[in-house]
């Protein structure tokens, strides 16, 4: 076949072979639907085309394709003389790491990759099938959005989406990529799904654009600025990853993908694992003598996880709080942790809506949580109290306390106040406690603790400041540790900082085949 195709002038139907020609004919032309010019411009924007990234995100050879020789039947606007096969979409399924996953990427260079009616119901189609194979389904975004001249259809193909987006919730993993224009209600779907990915420069989402914003509210304000990578990643918390280029993206999601079961009701993939339990020295001298002098909560985790690897989703958005994934001895596990080096570890209103996420993604697909904690409380100010920390904190005990797979806590430092419940504590349900002895589990701290208790004290003191620093001594002396936990089984045990990884291990080993289940009901009402 020439690169142009062959004429079906030239083929005679009415044969066998030429039966075959003819089907060949289409699917060139199905694989080239896109004018030479589109294509140029995709690339000459530094983007692949939809097939190039779906090539490039599978197992090679692994893609079957559904739906390629499907055509659009509308007639308005002129449509009728354009009538591409794929209709701007390249839906199917395939491998990642030898494992079943759906896919379907928009095709910009077909009406710019629009969604009308048949372009709806192929990614219908496809997300039906990851449904009822339970297998991950990964969506590629790069749309100019609603297909105009089909007008209301493709809106009504955007709800079947989006119900399918919540139905899917929690029994397959979603993923989305976004990797040129995705506007107006088409964000709603990837705003559905698990995880968001976006590529710096590339890719842009908002509810309005530039445009209209100026019109409404006289804001001037670029593409990049309302709605990039990098705003989605660090102020509205919308994408979980910046990817710096499209293979950087497409690598993130198959990393992604090999934490994660194929759906509800399997186990994530084991890795082989050294078995070794040897002490790592250097975390019994990583805490500060002084509890004001932070330190990376990453050294932690580098020394806990194995081979140190952390796959960390929304780095950029509240790094007060650590979540993401890793492996102990081969086996998948969520982890969130209190950052010190940010906002001392508080929890604020991001912080909380960011981990609570992240362990109801954990639950939702039998992934054990491992919680590390050291948090000085919560984040004082009219901003946190009036954008309601009050109902939006609740919602990471909510998170913890719904939470049905192994949930293991280990106590580095500071667990002070409601802050100390919130985060994997043993009344919430956490089912191993640990506690280094570096710990401070009290309802404050001994600064805030001292002025209210010795307030009569203090004022009536001949040198205050000698009395306070007795008055610390002594509350830290008795109060400021693990041990009034330990007495109470708050805590199950009092470690070394150095046998962390080892404890952890025994304590998910031990847990490997905990079953629990929470009250039969419809669903429960999670304060949004
Ligand atoms: C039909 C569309 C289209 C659309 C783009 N095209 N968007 N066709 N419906 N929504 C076509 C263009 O006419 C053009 O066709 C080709 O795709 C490439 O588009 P360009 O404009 O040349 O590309 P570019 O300069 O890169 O600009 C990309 C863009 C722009 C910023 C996305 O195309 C754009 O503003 N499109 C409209 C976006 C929009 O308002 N969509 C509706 C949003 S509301 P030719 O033939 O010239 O190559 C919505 C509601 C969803 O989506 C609701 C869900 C509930």
């Amino acid at each position: 076949m020439t690169a142009e195709g062959i004429r079906a002038s030239e083929i005679d139907i009415h044969t066998t072979a030429g039966k075959i020609a003819e089907l060949e004919r289409r699917l060139h032309e199905a694989e080239h639907a896109g004018s030479a010019r589109a294509v140029e411009k995709q690339h000459a924007k530094g983007k692949m085309t939809a097939r190039e990234r779906v090539a490039a995100f599978l197992d090679e050879g692994s893609f079957v394709e559904f739906d390629e020789l499907a055509r659009h039947r509308s007639t308005s606007f002129g449509l009728d003389r354009e009538r591409p096969y794929g209709d701007g979409v390249v839906t199917g399924h395939g491998t990642v790491d030898g494992r079943p996953v759906a896919v379907f990427a928009q095709d910009f260079t077909v009406f710019g990759g629009s969604l009308g009616e048949v372009f709806g119901e192929k990614i219908v189609k496809v997300m039906d099938h990851a449904l009822k194979t339970g297998c991950p389904v990964v969506g590629i975004n790069d749309s100019g959005g609603a297909r105009i001249q089909e007008g209301v259809v493709s809106l009504g193909l955007y709800a079947e989406i989006f119900k399918r987006n919540v139905h899917a919730s929690g029994v397959i993993p979603q993923i989305s990529l976004i990797m040129g224009p995705c506007a107006g209600g088409a964000v709603y779907s990837p705003a559905l799904t698990d995880f968001v990915l976006m590529v710096q420069e590339k890719s842009h989402m908002f509810i309005t654009g530039p445009d209209v914003i100026r019109t409404v509210t006289g804001e001037e304000v670029t593409f990049e600025e309302l709605g990039g990578a990098h705003t989605h990643n660090s102020k509205s918390g919308v994408a979980h990853y910046e990817a710096s280029d499209e293979e950087d993206c497409l690598a993130f999601a198959r990393a992604l993908l090999s934490y994660l079961p194929s759906n509800n009701l399997d186990e994530p993939p084991v890795f082989p694992a050294d078995a070794a339990l040897d002490p790592v020295p250097e975390l019994d001298t990583l805490i500060p003598d002084s509890a004001n002098q932070p330190y990376d909560m990453h050294t932690v985790l580098g020394h806990v996880l194995d081979d140190g690897e952390f796959l960390e989703v929304h780095a950029a958005f509240a790094p007060n709080i650590l979540v993401g994934f890793g492996r102990v001895e081969g086996r998948s596990v969520g982890v969130v942790a209190n950052q010190p080096l940010s906002f001392a570890g508080t929890l604020d209103i991001a912080a909380s809506e960011k981990a609570a996420r992240f362990v109801r993604t954990c639950d939702a697909f039998n992934i054990p949580v491992l919680t590390f904690v050291d948090v000085p409380g919560f984040l004082p100010g009219t901003d946190q109290e009036w954008n309601g920390i009050i109902r939006r904190g609740a919602k990471l005990l909510y998170a913890y306390a719904e939470a049905t797979v192994p949930l293991v806590t280990v106590i580095t430092r500071k667990a002070y106040g409601g802050a100390y419940d919130v985060m994997g504590s043993k009344h919430l349900g956490a089912d191993v406690n640990l506690a280094w002895p570096t710990a401070q589990i009290a309802v404050m701290g001994a600064q805030g603790a001292v002025n209210i208790l010795y307030r009569r004290e203090l004022a009536a003191a001949d040198n205050p400041d000698a009395a306070r620093a007795g008055y610390i001594t002594e509350y830290e002396d008795t109060l400021a540790n693990p041990y009034l936990a330990a007495e109470r089984g708050y805590v199950d045990a009092v470690i070394r900082p150095s046998d962390t990884r080892a404890q952890v291990v025994r304590a998910l080993r031990a847990l490997r085949n905990k079953r629990a289940s929470l009250p039969p009901k419809k669903h429960g009402n999670i304060p949004l």
